[in-house]
């Protein structure tokens, strides 16, 4: 690990986790990663595709002809831009189940520690201090109620593209992802021994990013 800072940062869908991450990146200098996202463009690229979420040997072999990559904290899937198309719904309710192909998960981390190899960096996700950076000098597990962030994910939604979508709906949803990804055979997300929890329920972001800069600044 030689003298970089590594910050591995995991939690549920709607946590706050890739907005506090991305702050504290800021605050510190140092490089963010969005595993997430990788994920979710690799998801775009096979609804796009009209290949099925549970066409393995399809997807696998799209995979091989697929690249994904950060520029400048934006991401982009075969060289296009797709921050935002990322984050419809569509790519929310499809996503998890593509993150559990246990060689789609191979693929990512492979990728994932090359993108932190020679930096300084915060990286989010679910199995980040499980199994991407198991040696991450700090480790947060940012979680809130399933209702609280169902509430914020809806916010979200209404303020892009969904408008005919209800809470009802959002918090189901977010039930259902939440499952598959504690539940799932490879890297289920799960807090470490050695992980600082952050719940987020009644903090507002900047109490959040406070909170974490201080545990690692020591104060
Ligand atoms: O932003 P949100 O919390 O909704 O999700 P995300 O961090 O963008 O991750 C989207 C999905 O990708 C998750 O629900 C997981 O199924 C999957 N994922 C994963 O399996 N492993 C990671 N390291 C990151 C995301």
């Amino acid at each position: 690990m030689n003298n970089r800072l590594v910050i591995a940062v995991d939690g549920p869908a709607g946590a706050g986790k890739s907005t506090i991450a991305k702050k504290i990146a800021k605050i510190l200098n140092i490089e963010y990663i969005d595993t997430g996202a990788m994920y979710r463009a690799l998801t775009l690229k096979i609804l796009k595709s009209n290949i099925k979420v549970n066409d393995i040997k399809e997807i696998l072999k799209l995979m091989e002809s697929t690249s994904i990559s950060f520029k400048e904290n934006h991401i982009y899937l075969d060289e296009m831009k797709v921050d935002t198309e990322i984050r419809k719904n569509i790519i929310n309710n499809n996503v998890s189940c593509i993150a559990k192909i246990k060689e789609v998960r191979e693929k990512m981390v492979e990728m994932q520690r090359r993108l932190s190899e020679s930096n300084n960096v915060i990286m989010d996700g679910r199995d980040i201090a499980t199994v991407v950076l198991p040696n991450a000098n700090y480790k947060f597990f940012i979680t809130a109620s399933v209702e609280e962030r169902a509430r914020r994910r809806y916010k979200e939604l209404l303020e892009k593209d969904n408008k005919d979508i209800t809470y009802e709906q959002v918090l189901d949803e977010i039930k259902i992802r939440d499952k598959i990804d504690s539940t799932r055979e490879i890297a289920p997300l799960k807090v470490t021994a050695d992980a600082y929890v952050v719940d987020t329920t009644n903090m507002t972001i900047d109490q959040c990013v406070d909170k974490i800069i201080s545990i690692i600044e020591g104060r």
